[in-house]
């Protein structure tokens, strides 16, 4: 632990320990020059330098004598409540407060639910048969590196990535065709039927809400034609800037919820939208048997089990801050301070998005999106380009990091060359989160205000430069 900043700081033998290449990199931060810029972890510093250092956490005492006690694991009314209607809101959908189940953390809910979902409905209680172990999970690829420990290390489901193309004028968009395809395939393969599609909306790394009509088709086919449940990964639902073409449209708010709530469930997250990754908050929402006995604990003689919350709690110290995040107000007291944060959140990201997408544009970096798509917090950088181009200058090793072993080498050299100095810019690669093709890689714009990000650009395209 460092004295100053309260961060443990990481050691390069911890570091090449952590399989997790993500969260490796985010402890890197601690044994990175001061000069380094790291783009590489998703978070979001905008809506504690806007707003909620000065209006909530400069107002509060630590720590009222009842915050030392056991708490509800899975979060006490008082705070599912206001965490309800905050989702309702963002989600433009009703959601009650016996739905939402907190964990420490979105990893852990996505967890949470593949245990749960291999659980029995009771008799009575509409739902697929249970999954179990073994079974696979289609994924549209890219996508979060974490799926993979939630869903396989301790639950032994098995992520299969969905390739989206690379190429053409799909390239990096979903259809329902993509999916299709891989779930036949999978079943040509290995005999049996993808059990789970996890969507992530916006999506993580390609920042993409999905419109309405794709959502509509990919949900009535699941429903209708297999026996799979969908998972909503909503962790970006406020990372939105304005004007954009396709909105956001939560699982909840689709037709398909009102026909079949038992087959969908949705995660959000402190981390992402406030800003609050190190909270380690996460919800679960589902109104699933399986998974409410999961969560809650259940007591009948066949089924004694104890809340999976227990295990990954939401305990009383995030109770007692959280709780002054969502109950503060603004404005003489008129406005909920998350209505408040959320709207300023959303000017400052588009505001950054703005900036930086100015600088990768003046400075001739590609990048994959379409006019008036989201980015939610991130660029998908196409470096493809520089793939093999190496220069005479060796990039450092300092601290090797154990990259994925089956990182392309080109892609891995990129990195490694942007990370060393002189640049000092550690990006995200891409094949960390399963790219179908190498040579993109994914940059946070809201890991730091624009300024700095569009000071490490800079860095980059001179380094980029020297590659001819
Ligand atoms: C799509 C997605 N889901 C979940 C998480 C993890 O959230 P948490 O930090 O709350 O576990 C992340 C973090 O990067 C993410 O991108």
């Amino acid at each position: 632990m460092t004295a100053s900043t309260g961060r443990p700081t990481p050691t390069a033998e911890l570091l090449a320990r952590i399989p997790d290449f993500e969260q490796a990199l985010a402890l890197y931060r601690g044994l990175e020059p001061e000069s380094a810029i790291n783009l590489s972890v998703a978070e979001n510093v905008l809506v504690y330098e806007g707003s909620m250092q000065k209006m909530i956490f400069a107002n509060i005492d630590l720590l009222p004598e009842e915050y030392i006690h056991y708490a509800t694991p899975y979060g006490a009314l008082e705070l599912r409540e206001p965490v309800a209607a905050l989702l309702a809101k963002a989600f433009d959908a009703p959601v009650s407060p016996d739905d939402v189940f907190g964990t420490g953390g979105v990893g852990s809910a996505l967890e949470c639910l593949a245990f749960a979902l291999q659980s029995p409905p009771r008799e009575g209680e509409a739902g697929p048969p249970p999954l179990k172990e073994g079974d696979a999970v289609l994924l549209p690829a890219p996508y979060w590196q974490g799926f993979n420990w939630s869903f396989e290390q301790r639950p032994k489901l098995k992520c299969v990535p969905v390739g989206l193309p690379t190429r053409g004028p799909d390239r990096f968009r979903l259809t329902l065709d993509v999916i299709k395809e891989a779930y036949f395939k999978y079943n040509r393969l290995f005999g049996e039927f993808p059990r789970l599609l996890a969507l992530t909306n916006p999506h993580n790394p390609l920042g993409v809400n999905y419109g309405l009509p794709l959502l509509d088709e990919i949900y009535a086919w699941v429903l209708d034609e297999t026996d799979m449940h969908i998972i909503s990964d909503e962790i970006y639902c406020h990372s939105q800037v304005a004007g954009v073409r396709v909105p956001f449209t939560s699982a909840f708010a689709l037709d398909a919820y009102t026909r079949a709530p038992e087959r969908i469930h949705v995660v959000w997250g402190f981390a992402k939208d406030f800003g609050l990754s190190g909270f380690r908050t996460g919800f679960v929402v589902s109104k699933y048997g399986p998974v409410r006995r999961a969560m809650t604990g259940a007591t009948d003689i066949e089924e004694k089990t104890h809340s999976m919350s227990w295990f990954t709690p939401v305990d009383s110290l995030k109770h007692y801050v959280l709780g002054e995040v969502l109950e503060g107000t603004v404005n003489g007291g008129t406005e909920l301070y998350t209505t408040y944060a959320m709207r300023q959140y959303q000017e400052m990201l588009s505001e950054s998005f703005e900036q930086v997408r100015a600088k990768l544009v003046e400075k001739g970096i590609d990048f994959v999106h379409t006019e008036g798509d989201n980015p939610a917090q991130f660029f998908w950088l196409d470096l493809t380009a520089y793939l093999g181009k190496r220069s005479g200058e060796a990039p450092c090793d300092p601290q090797k990091f154990t990259p994925p072993n089956d990182m392309d080498p080109d892609e891995q050299w990129l990195f490694e060359y942007l990370r060393c100095e002189p640049t000092e810019v550690t990006l995200l690669p891409g094949q960390t989160m399963h790219s179908p093709a190498p040579g993109f890689f994914r940059l946070c714009f809201t890991a730091y205000r624009p300024d700095v990000v569009c000071q490490a650009i800079d860095r980059v395209a001179d380094a980029l430069a020297r590659l001819g």
